[in-house]
């Protein structure tokens, strides 16, 4: 499969509101990393309106020209994509705010300067403030925000907030963080980001299913044997094993993103792609995931951590001879679950869902593995058992998807083969590089909220997530650590798949044009 020439289906076809991107945490590794070479794409590709500007909030006291300078020195050594023409005239929008964001002071301050920066940008009184800080001070700063009146909406002119994740680090810290927020926002104005949701293959989930009269007949249990995840990384914690100890898998890829991608799998087709209607569909697919109970818990899921070994040829060292972790930690690197879904479609159909750092390969991918043929219809001919039809959707670092079917080898025998048909993004050329943040800031920009966590995907995500922790940390796991990096997990997440007859998929790069 290649892309063809015809015309593009665009649904991208306008700029952005005017408006002000207040940064919370502009000293920090995302800002600088992410968000303003996002921002800076999106203007360069002309999605943003002259009507627009940056203001930066962190710390220190700086003036805006001394900002600007160290972030373009900062940015610039990140990201190739941000120099010439494009970033100067990227670099004028660009202001500055300080102070603790804990001191009211700091919001008196943000709330003279946006008044500045509107009066000289024309941004028509419309801001969104991300919260690109750790989630400790999500609820003070919108909490400062309300107090400064800086989150009312009057006048057409509209006030949203960007929350990073994780959100909350269990259903009930999740509960009380949404009900921080909701003393001062509406739900309509809380923009709960998950940047997975913003890769390309991800959005391609809905217009695969949705846009293709072929697939859908077959998305269900009537075809579908069992669905795989698979988000495998293969580093270790890097510099953030302080965050990562207290969070593990679970928390940090499970309970957000792997679930996104199990909902945009599972969801049943939305009547319009309106952001409720879709958001809809989703959480009833993550409400139809029944908890589990505790037996249930060490039933049907596997937890693992690494020790030493080698990953791309490299000795590396275990997850507790990292720095910033406990000697002696419990934390999971690595988590294997088997879910069931309890709706018509999917009753009886495992999804197994699986993430892990220090893995063989960084790869990301969903297996829709299909039944068999239901008659051995090639059994004269020597062969008892054809393996199952696959379709591969492969979600990072390449992207594209592959249709594995089964093809006669020629010749005057019958000798089958896996084939594979086979698109890959690349098909579509040269794309302007991304850092995945572009589509989710322009969405917010133009009040679409599709690609953004409900409260009640939110909670019902923690649902499902919660016990597992629960049971996981009454017993503490004695077998730590349990497989060695470079490995593909424990040994126990292979047999869960074993008790039911069946194996992991070994994650393989996404086929190269031919
Ligand atoms: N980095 C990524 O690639 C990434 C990816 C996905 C999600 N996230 C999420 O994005 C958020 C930010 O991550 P990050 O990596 O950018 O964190 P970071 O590098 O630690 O930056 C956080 C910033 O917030 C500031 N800050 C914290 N508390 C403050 C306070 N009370 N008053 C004023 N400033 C305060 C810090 O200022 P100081 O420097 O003065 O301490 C720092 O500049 C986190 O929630 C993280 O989970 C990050």
């Amino acid at each position: 499969m290649t892309a063809t020439d015809e015309k593009p289906a665009c649904a991208f076809d306008r700029k952005a509101d005017p408006c002000i991107i207040v940064i919370f945490g502009a000293a920090g590794d995302l800002n600088k990393r992410k968000l303003l070479p996002a921002l800076h794409n999106l203007r360069a590709n002309r999605l943003l309106p002259d009507e627009f500007a940056v203001v930066g909030v962190a710390r220190r006291e700086l003036s805006h020209q001394v900002f600007r300078e160290q972030t373009t020195r900062e940015v610039q050594a990140l990201s190739a994509t941000t120099r010439g023409p494009s970033w100067i005239d990227f670099a004028a929008r660009l202001y500055y705010s300080y102070g603790d964001f804990g001191e009211g002071a700091t919001y008196e301050r943000l709330a003279a300067q946006l008044i500045e920066v509107e009066k000289r940008h024309h941004t028509a009184g419309n801001v969104v403030f991300y919260l690109a800080t750790p989630p400790t001070v999500f609820a003070e700063i919108v909490a400062g925000l309300g107090r400064a009146g800086l989150l009312t909406e009057r006048d057409g002119k509209w006030r949203r907030v960007i929350v990073e994740k994780p959100f909350g680090r269990d259903l009930a810290s999740a509960e009380a963080l949404n009900y921080e927020l909701h003393k001062v926002l509406s739900e309509k104005q809380i923009y709960r980001i998950d940047h997975y949701l913003g890769k390309e293959t991800v959005q391609n989930l809905l217009v695969f299913r949705f846009g293709n009269g072929v697939v859908e007949p077959i998305w269900n249990r009537r075809y579908v044997d069992h669905v795989q995840i698979t988000v495998a990384e293969d580093l270790g914690v890097e510099r953030r094993g302080g965050y990562y100890d207290k969070a593990g898998v679970v928390r940090d890829m499970i309970q957000n993103h792997m679930f996104q991608l199990l909902a945009l799998v599972a969801m049943e087709p939305p009547s319009t792609l309106a952001a409720e209607a879709v958001r809809n569909e989703k959480v009833k697919v993550l409400e139809a995931i029944r908890p589990m109970s505790g037996d249930e818990v060490i039933r049907n899921t596997v937890r693992g951590q690494y020790g030493a070994g080698m990953v791309g040829g490299k000795a590396v060292p275990g997850y507790r001879e990292e720095s910033d972790v406990a000697p002696a930690s419990n934390t999971e690197t690595y988590a294997a679950l088997e879910l069931s879904l309890e709706n018509w479609r999917w009753a009886k159909v495992p999804f197994y869902l699986r993430s892990g750092k220090r893995l063989g390969r960084r790869d990301s991918e969903i297996v829709i593995q299909f039944r068999r043929p239901p008659l051995a219809l090639f059994r004269q001919a020597g062969i008892d058992q054809i393996g199952a039809n696959r379709l591969v959707i492969h979600v990072q670092p390449d992207e594209g998807i592959d249709l594995q079917m089964k093809a006669k080898i020629p010749g005057p025998r019958i000798q089958l083969r896996t084939v594979k048909l086979s698109f890959n993004y690349a098909d579509f050329g040269e794309q302007p590089e991304a850092t995945g943040y572009e589509r989710l800031l322009y969405d917010c920009m133009i009040g679409d909220s599709t690609l953004f966590h409900r409260e009640d995907m939110v909670r019902a995500a923690w649902q499902i997530a919660t016990p597992i922790l629960e049971a996981w940390a009454e017993r503490p796991a004695a077998d730590f650590p349990n497989y060695a990096a470079g490995s593909w997990g424990p040994a126990a997440a292979d047999e869960l798949l074993a008790c039911d007859r069946r194996s992991w998929v070994v994650p393989e790069a996404v086929s190269k044009k031919r």
